[in-house]
């Protein structure tokens, strides 16, 4: 089969993750014999740098007519000036808004090699597998008035968390179809004892859960879901949550997996297994104090095509062999130094891709 996608390496390790999970995917159109069509573009830094703007129009266009969009990471201290008038993330921002992938799935499955990596102890990290339902292109990412002004006072700043009953019952009902193709578990979490649209959340969850008998709903307040993931996070399954709410918290069940270097993402514009539309991306940032030194994990990224295969293509067979290769270079014992431990094989960016690749 053929396939087009847009390439947006971005900053700081981007460019370096990429290039590992592109290697992959040729592996993989070289074994199964599909072609990949691959639209290299600038997001990001380096497009603020090229072209003013984080996000071009084109870059945008260009990423629609294809069927898929692998990115790497945006941002560096170069354009972290609060006052500056754009900045890297904006171009993130207005990707996933662009695309209306509000969909942004993120598990977290922890390797049982990996046991040592983390800081848990190894019985709570062990047999992890969570699936984290972020909504991706609303509340207090995006709602208006979000802004900054000058009063008598002094200055002032607002951001808004407010949402539909449409897009609260989109995303609820990805989690419940995730849930229901998992252990039919699924934790709805908000923060319902302050604020209105988390009572409205639990509400629409309430209500849209009679369509779903065979899946047990609970819900839980955030801040408590936060102290569950590294007390008990065998007893999670499905998550499913605000925008901010899920960014802050899947960075935090990443010490599950050992590294947010781990850790990808995908992020859809709908349901269906096989032929949604997906903008794919590890969940790390990009990490400009190592860029370019060959040390980043690229297996986020890795994973992150996996996961394209999988969402978008309906390439099961393919991206369960690019899981398998991951698991057997980690069996093998190659490590990049966020996850190296006692008597495993140290290796860079390039190398670890390499080995991934040929295990394809
Ligand atoms: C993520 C990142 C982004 C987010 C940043 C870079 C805007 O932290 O994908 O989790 O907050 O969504
Ligand atoms: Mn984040």
């Amino acid at each position: 089969m053929e396939f087009e996608i847009a390439v947006l390496p971005g900053d700081g390790v981007g460019p370096e993750v990429i290039d590992e999970g592109i290697k992959v995917l040729q592996a993989v159109g070289g074994k199964f014999g599909h072609e990949f069509r691959l639209q290299w573009d600038l997001m990001g830094g380096c497009a603020i740098d090229a072209c003013g703007t984080a996000l071009s129009e084109k870059t945008l266009d260009m990423c629609r007519r294809c069927d898929a969009v692998l990115l790497g990471a945006v941002g560096g201290p170069k354009w972290d000036d609060p006052q500056a008038r754009v900045h890297p993330e904006d171009g993130l921002l207005a990707l996933r808004k662009g695309l209306e992938v509000f969909a942004n799935l993120r598990p977290v499955k922890t390797f049982a090699v990996l046991a040592n990596s983390t800081p848990l102890k190894p019985e709570i990290a062990e047999g992890v597998d969570l699936m984290v339902v972020r909504e991706l292109t609303g509340g207090l990412y995006f709602s208006q008035p979000k802004k900054q002004w000058q009063t008598p006072q002094g200055r002032q700043a607002v951001d808004t968390l407010s949402y539909s009953e449409a897009e609260i019952e989109r995303i609820l009902r990805v989690g419940f179809e995730i849930a229901r193709g998992r252990r039919k578990k699924l934790t709805s979490v908000d923060k319902a004892n302050v604020l209105q649209s988390s009572r409205l959340w639990r509400q629409i969850a309430m209500e849209i859960s009679a369509d779903y008998p065979d899946v047990e709903l609970q819900h839980m307040l955030v801040d408590a879901c936060a102290m569950q993931i590294i007390q008990n996070p065998g007893g999670l399954d499905v998550l499913v949550t605000e925008n901010m709410f899920g960014d802050i918290l899947t960075d935090e069940a990443s010490v599950l997996a050992g590294s947010m270097g781990m850790l990808p993402s995908a992020s859809l514009a709908g349901v269906a297994r096989g032929k949604t539309f997906g903008l794919y991306e590890p969940i790390h940032g990009s990490a400009p104090y190592i860029a370019g030194q060959n040390i980043a994990n690229p297996i986020a990224t890795i994973l992150s095509v996996a996961m394209m295969l999988r969402h978008s293509f309906g390439l099961e067979v393919e991206a369960a062999a690019v899981e398998r290769a991951v698991f057997a270079a980690l069996e093998e014992g190659y490590r990049t130094s966020d996850i190296m431990s006692e008597n495993k094989i140290e290796v860079g960016t390039k190398e670890v891709g390499e080995v991934i690749a040929n295990r394809i």
